[in-house]
This record gives structure tokens, sequence and C-alpha cells, in this order.
């Protein structure tokens, strides 16, 4: 008989496919390691059996006890089904966010989702680790998990997911390609196949702080490492071990939801955004390589997570990483004078210093060079007209912070959305900001919308 006891049996073993028609032109073999394939729906049901397997061992959770996390969603999910095979009950604690269909996924186990604010100073008490470490202690029979420092999360992966890539490739695989969220995946998997002399890659987010980005918010979920700019003491998962990466490929979100894309309609694989960062990155290995190198990228899960985000035309035209299919579009009509920004924080006099017409975006601090802002990080805007003649009629408003005058956040707006699709979104006489790859490129008033369109002029 070949039946699993449970479905906790199914977890590792995964199939490792060949990609046939995306690596078109390439010498080297590209393979995925598909981990949406694990019972749970992605390589996290692997980390998740391992650390509860490890804690109740110790006795760290006792019979009928309380797993929390907090987790971008995968985690949960895993957690929340070895807690229904072992009698435990799963609160998650999740980033808002997340996408939808994860939140209903982790419900749909009978996991408690607490939901909080995705993007918050690391040493924030709402923070997602802050509060799932402060249930787990006021819950009785409650243990966090922690996967940011289990040594379970890496070690299982070392244990099995290593293993398996070499022997399904004979191996005959020279390059390892992953994404790093805890970094359990890329240490454990890493540090296995280094032993055999692989190469490991990470493939991270252009603005993740891993690969020394500025820390600013991107759209691809559960890798990279957001670094809010109120944090303190930026602190790195204990389950990443930085020494087992031999380089990093980095990644614009555009890329790496335009592979996660091709990869559903080229490979017939359907896949989350990291997978696609994974894979870009891969390609991008493979391309500098001969034939007799064999490059394996882990795709962590399934797009099927994130059809509201990723697979949704209208969210990809709305934050500027794809075009509608027919013009005129937002950027024919609008005139891109580049982004005004004041800083939260600074004084009226401040920004009139700086800026004397037209709308400002006032904008989280962060030290960045790029003349573009993470939309996230857009907290309002302001008009310097409006604010001369306030402080004009009142000079003691000069030292007011400029936030306290920041309108409600602007709309925004895809430079490549239908015209007339993106004003059919606006109510009332709202700024527009216009957004390229989901950062703010300018910030102009609703009546620029109304301006003829250049190409038609
Ligand atoms: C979709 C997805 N991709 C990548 C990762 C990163 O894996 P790791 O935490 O092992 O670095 C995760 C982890 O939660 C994930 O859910």
């Amino acid at each position: 008989m070949t039946v699993h006891r449970s479905v906790l049996d199914a977890v590792g073993g995964t199939p490792l496919i060949q990609l046939n028609r995306i690596t078109a032109g390439l010498a080297a073999a590209v393979h995925v390691k598909v981990e949406f394939a694990n019972p749970g729906g992605s390589v996290k049901d692997r980390a998740a059996l391992a650390m509860v397997r490890e804690a109740e061992r110790l006795g760290h959770l006792q019979p009928g006890g309380v797993i929390v996390e907090g987790s971008s969603g995968n985690t949960g999910v895993g957690l929340a089904m070895v807690a229904a095979q072992h009698g435990h009950r799963a609160i998650v604690v999740v980033p808002d966010t997340i996408a939808r269909e994860k939140v209903a996924l982790l419900r749909a186990y009978g996991a408690e989702v607490v939901q909080t604010i995705g993007k918050l100073p690391r040493e924030h008490p709402e923070h997602v680790n802050n509060l799932a470490r402060r249930i787990a202690a006021e819950t009785p029979g409650g243990w966090h998990a922690n996967q940011y420092d289990n040594p379970a999360n890496p070690r299982v992966h070392e244990l099995t997911t290593g293993p398996e890539i070499w022997e399904q490739t004979d191996g005959r695989v020279t390059h390892l390609v992953a994404g790093i969220g805890t970094g359990g995946t890329i240490s454990g998997t890493g540090r296995y196949l280094k032993q055999h002399g692989v190469t490991v890659v990470g493939a991270d987010p252009v603005t993740s702080v891993y690969s020394g980005g500025d820390g600013s918010p991107y759209f691809v979920e559960s890798i990279g490492h957001y670094l809010h700019p109120s944090t303190v003491d930026d602190v790195w998962p204990e389950s990443f071990d930085r020494g087992v990466i031999d380089r990093f490929e980095r990644i614009a979100d555009r890329e790496s939801l335009a592979v996660a894309r091709r990869l559903a309609r080229e490979e017939g694989l359907l896949v989350g955004g990291s997978a696609g960062t994974a894979v870009a990155a891969a390609l991008r290995v493979a391309a500098e390589l001969g034939p007799e190198h064999v490059v394996v990228a882990i795709l962590p899960d399934s797009g099927r997570s994130y059809l509201s985000k990723y697979f949704d035309d209208d969210w990809m035209t709305q934050l500027g990483f794809l075009d509608a299919p027919d013009g005129p579009f937002v950027r024919d009509a609008v005139q891109e004078h580049g982004l005004a920004v004041a800083h939260a924080g600074q004084s009226l006099a401040a920004v009139l210093d700086v800026h004397s017409d037209g709308l400002v975006a006032v904008v989280t601090p962060r030290d960045s060079d790029t003349p573009t802002r993470s939309a996230p990080e857009v907290i309002g805007v302001v008009e310097p007209a409006a604010l001369r003649a306030l402080v004009a009629a009142d000079p003691h408003r000069s030292d007011d912070d400029v936030t306290a005058h920041a309108g409600p956040a602007p709309v925004a707006v895809g430079a490549g959305e239908n015209l007339a699709a993106a004003k059919a979104r606006l109510a009332g006489d709202v700024p527009v900001l216009v957004l390229v790859d989901g950062r703010a490129v300018t910030v102009v008033a609703r009546n620029a919308l109304e301006q003829v369109p250049v190409a038609s002029r």
C-alpha cells in the first residue's frame, strides 16, 4: 500500500520540472522545484511541519495547544494544516497588505486570523512579529512558532529540499536560485548544495535591503526585507544565513510579475510573484552559462493565491505595471513634471523654501536618491499656493508639520491606464498620483486628465 497515514506525510518530495519555452535560446537548463505541489500549497508546509514537530518534542507545544505565528500567509496555512492533524488551534497574525485569497485560505483551514498594519517600524507593538509574540505569551497553551528565528525552519530544507534537488538532478545541479523571506529555504537548501559545489543565487526585489536596496515597499509578497524609516534597530532573521549566498540578482517588480504571468501562459505553471522573481533571476543566470550547467529555481507557491493581484489586469494596470489594451492612456494626457516631494515632519516654512507652485506629495522620509516614490509611502498632497496664503494670514503656522495640512492620500492611477477608465474612477476634484511600476512619478490636479491627449493633438 502506498497510502499516506495523513496529509502531513505528503509534505515534501515535490517534482522538479524543466522549463522549455520561456528558456528559448538559452544553452543552460533551467529546472523548477514546484513547491506549490505541497498539500498546503507552498514551500512553507515543510517549515511548518518541522517547527511543530520540534516544539512538540521539546515540550514547548503541549497537546491541544495554540500555535501562534506572524505570517504573510503561507506559513500560517502550513501551521493550520498541521494544527488540524495534531489537534492544536492556530492563530495567524497577517499584514493587511497580503492578497485576500490568503486570508480566505487561512480561515478555510480553521485558523483564527488577526490582521495588523503591514508597514510598521520593527519596534512597534503592533508589528506582525511583536503582536504574534504577545498573543502567544498571553494565550494559555500558546506557542510562538517564530519562523524568522526558528532553526527548525532552515534545517528542514537542509535535510529535505537540498537532497531532493541533488538526487532529482543526478548531481548535475550547478546553480540554486531562490528568494529570501525568512531565509529558511535558501539557507538550508543552499547549505546542503554548497557542499557539492553549487553556486547559490539570492533573487531579491530591487528595493529590498537584503541586496542593498533602500528598503522601500515593493509589490511581490513574502520575499525581500522592507525597512520602515523609523525602525531603529533593523534585525535580519536568524533563519537567514547570509554567508550561504554567492551572489544576488536584483529583480524589479515589473520583471517578477511579467515572468510569473509568462510562466502560466508559456509553461502552464501558475505561480506567485516570488516564483516570478526566482525564475527571472534564474533566466539571467542561465544566460551566462553553457550547456553543461543546470540552474534550479524554487517556486514557493501557486498563483491561485494572487488572482486578485498579479493575475488581475486591472490591478496590474492601476499600479502602472501593465498598459490597458487601448489608449489614449493617462501618460498621453499628463505632462510629467517629476515628483515634487516634501517629507512628513517638515515645517511649512521648509516646504515653502523649496516649492512655490503646483502640487507637492508629502512622503514618508527616506534616504533615497530615486526620483520616484513607492506609492504606499505617499501620505497626502499639499498645494504650496494654499500653504503660502495660510502662513500669510497667520505667520505662526509656518512651524506647522506639513503632514497636518496634507489632504487625504491622493487617488493613484497607472500611467498605462486607459484615460477614460481612469477618469471614471476619480470622484470629485482629487489630486491624482500617476504610477509607473507601483511608484509615483508625478502628482497632478484632476483637470490635468481633461487635457487633450498629447497623442491626438
Ligand atoms: C510565496 C513565498 N515566497 C517566498 C517565501 C520565502 O521563503 P523563506 O521564508 O524560506 O525565505 C515565502 C515565505 O513565506 C513565501 O510564502
